[in-house]
């Protein structure tokens, strides 16, 4: 779609130093990963207020190997995730991704986010859009 998530280049290093922010998940068959979700444990300043709001957390990088996609693992690592954000007493989780990708947006409405507010950030050639679920 010519939309260049961080998620989709980042090198080594920068995953290296990027675990300082959160924890990082993965999902394995025993031999190889094929799904990770991030949750973020710390917010950086320029970033959207909701995103900073001490009963909210922040999930990304999100993903499952192309040839495994569609299965129901990705659906799993959310449910992951968000027994997780409610085992450490968040009540709200968010997330972003680009408006034009419809078909995520579609996948998240499905499971219950909401639009928030558009966003920019500076690195990428997209407009986010920011989507929250209540968790109760
Ligand atoms: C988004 C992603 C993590 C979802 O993981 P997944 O394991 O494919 O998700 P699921 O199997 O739980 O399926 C989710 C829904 O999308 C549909 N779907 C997923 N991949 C599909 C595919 N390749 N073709 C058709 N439908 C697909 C499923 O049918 C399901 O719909 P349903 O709930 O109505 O049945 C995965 O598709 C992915 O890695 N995409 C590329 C990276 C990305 O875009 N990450 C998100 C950044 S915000």
């Amino acid at each position: 779609m010519g939309l260049n998530f961080i998620a989709t280049f980042q090198d080594a290093d920068y995953t290296r130093r990027y675990l300082e922010k959160g924890k990082c998940f993965v999902l394995s068959d025993g031999k190889k990963l094929i799904g990770t979700v991030f949750y973020y444990t710390k917010m950086w300043d320029d970033a959207p207020e909701i995103f900073k709001d001490k009963d909210t957390v922040l999930f990304g990088k999100f993903a499952v190997l192309p040839e495994l996609q569609g299965l129901g693992l990705g659906s799993r690592l959310l449910d992951f995730i968000e027994a997780h954000a409610r085992e450490n007493g968040k009540s709200r989780i968010v997330l972003d991704t680009s408006e034009k990708a419809d078909h995520l947006i579609d996948y998240y409405e499905k499971r219950g986010y909401k639009y928030v507010h558009h966003w920019q950030w500076p690195e990428v050639n997209y407009r986010s859009v920011v989507m929250s679920k209540e968790l109760t």
